[in-house]
């Protein structure tokens, strides 16, 4: 019964259990992503299964979701490549704590398919892939500072939650940002040892890394901004940043926990032909499941080889989780699935261009098929850098996601991050879709 939903009425399933999750749950979620991400309603959905590109919800109403999993349900909910392939492993033991091939095969194909990657180390999550590489770039340099980019995402741990959201008033000047912690909690110690800079400015950037000449261990950045609303670099920019840091001796890092594997088969560093030094990966390396990867070059890998350099984790890399990445990653490496999720996602942006522009409505479609979101900036302009976005018209942009919702089609509630097509949606997936954005903006440009 997709479009069914009436003004999320039906929902009264999700919200009960939201009331019910209150004496239990802090604040009734399992992260602080849920209420920007999935809220607000006011309360979040409750979801009960999802096959394909489809979930519904506990009330039975169905969704084509472009949240999926935030990115992770890479190949959709529940394939059947996915299935088949965990199905002995739940019977026959999820997890030893012991080597296992399946994890031996998947570095594997990560050294194949992954430019930068001369070895691999599993984790468990984005966050700690993060950490993992940011000590190892610590480890070879004998250095501590870190350099990241205002408005970038790596993660919610210490090491680098800072700057990820700051606002106008405590941002500091444009070209050289004050590092603002993330949340209470994180010490400043740690919040001193992040130099932040704005994104796609060389002038900037040189002037910020002058005036922390042999301090920086690293440079680290999203190539594609998924978490700023699909900041594309700037032409050039991240061949200026590979340059710099290599003529500094700074160990580069991308984080392509989310542009991994989709955007290409070799993720971002394949598709911009830039290559790191280190690179980390998550969400759609484990097509549902948690296993999260950093990988790089030799040199700086090696020290975790020799055992100098220390990395662990009770659940990295399980029979389980390796298992789902294989399989992920064999499909991902098959060029057609790749191209069947850009020519998928390039078809949307153009229906909600289209629809935008024929409204008279300004918006700007940024990213790639892959990952992209549309933004509401003044006159549509795309953002170059995280303070463009302070200037979008985020009530309209959660007016056309409500919309969007009650139309049947499932996206992220946070403007700033993006939609994620799966390698599952169909034709008419793609139909629904393409009419719930005609619908939507018939609705925004009526208020
Ligand atoms: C670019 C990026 N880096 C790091 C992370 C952290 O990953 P996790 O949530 O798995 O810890 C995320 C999560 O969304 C992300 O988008």
């Amino acid at each position: 019964m997709i479009g069914d939903i009436q003004a999320l009425g039906g929902t009264e399933g999700s919200r009960a259990w939201y009331e019910r999750a209150q004496a239990s749950l802090a604040g009734g979620i399992s992260s602080s992503a849920r209420l920007t991400s999935t809220g607000p309603h006011p309360y979040p959905l409750y979801m009960a299964s999802g096959h394909g590109a489809r979930i519904r919800d506990i009330d039975g109403n169905e969704y084509v979701d472009y949240l999926a999993a935030y990115g992770s349900a890479v190949l959709g909910h529940a394939p059947s490549v996915l299935t088949d392939a965990l199905e002995p492993v739940l019977h026959g033991g999820t997890m030893f704590g012991t080597c296992n091939t399946a994890e031996v095969e998947l570095a594997e194909l990560i050294t194949e398919m992954v430019p930068c990657a001369d070895l691999v180390r599993f984790a468990n999550s984005g966050s700690e892939a993060v950490q993992g590489a940011v000590r190892a770039a610590r480890s070879h340099t004998g250095r501590t500072k870190i350099l990241k980019f205002e408005g970038h995402y790596h993660g919610w741990t210490d090491v680098l939650a800072v700057s990820n959201r700051p606002g106008a008033d405590e941002a500091g000047p444009y070209d050289r940002p004050h590092p603002v912690p993330h949340s209470p909690g994180i010490p400043a110690g740690v919040v001193d040892d992040v130099v932040v800079c704005p994104w796609n400015d060389p002038d900037a950037l040189r002037t910020v890394l002058d005036a922390h000449r042999g301090e920086l261990a690293a440079v680290i950045c999203e190539p594609i901004v998924a978490n700023n609303a699909c900041t594309m670099p700037a032409p050039g920019f991240l061949e200026v940043l590979r340059q710099e840091c290599t003529r500094r001796g700074i160990v580069l890092i991308f984080d392509e926990i989310c542009t991994g594997f989709r955007t290409a088969p070799g993720g971002a560093q394949a598709l911009f032909g830039v290559v790191p030094d280190l690179a980390t990966y998550s969400k759609a390396l484990g097509g549902g499941l948690p296993i999260a990867a950093f990988a790089g070059r030799r040199e700086l890998m090696e020290p975790l080889a020799t055992g100098h350099l220390k990395h662990g984790g009770t659940y990295n890399s399980s029979p389980l989780c390796a298992t789902a990445g294989l399989a992920t990653l064999r499909e991902l490496n098959r060029p057609e699935v790749v191209e069947h999720i850009d020519t998928t996602g390039r078809q949307i942006m153009e229906a909600i261009q289209r629809a935008a522009h024929d409204r008279g409505v300004p918006c700007a479609v940024q990213g790639v098929g892959a990952l992209f979101q549309v933004v509401f900036t003044p006159g549509g302009t795309p953002t170059t850098q995280y303070r463009d976005l302070l200037r979008a018209d985020t009530a309209r942009y959660a007016a056309f996601r409500h919309e969007l919702l009650k139309q049947g089609v499932h996206t992220n509630a946070y403007g700033m991050a993006c939609w994620f097509v799966s390698a599952a949606v169909t034709a008419d997936d793609l139909a629904t879709t393409c009419k719930a954005i005609e619908r939507s903006f018939d609705a925004l440009s009526a208020n």
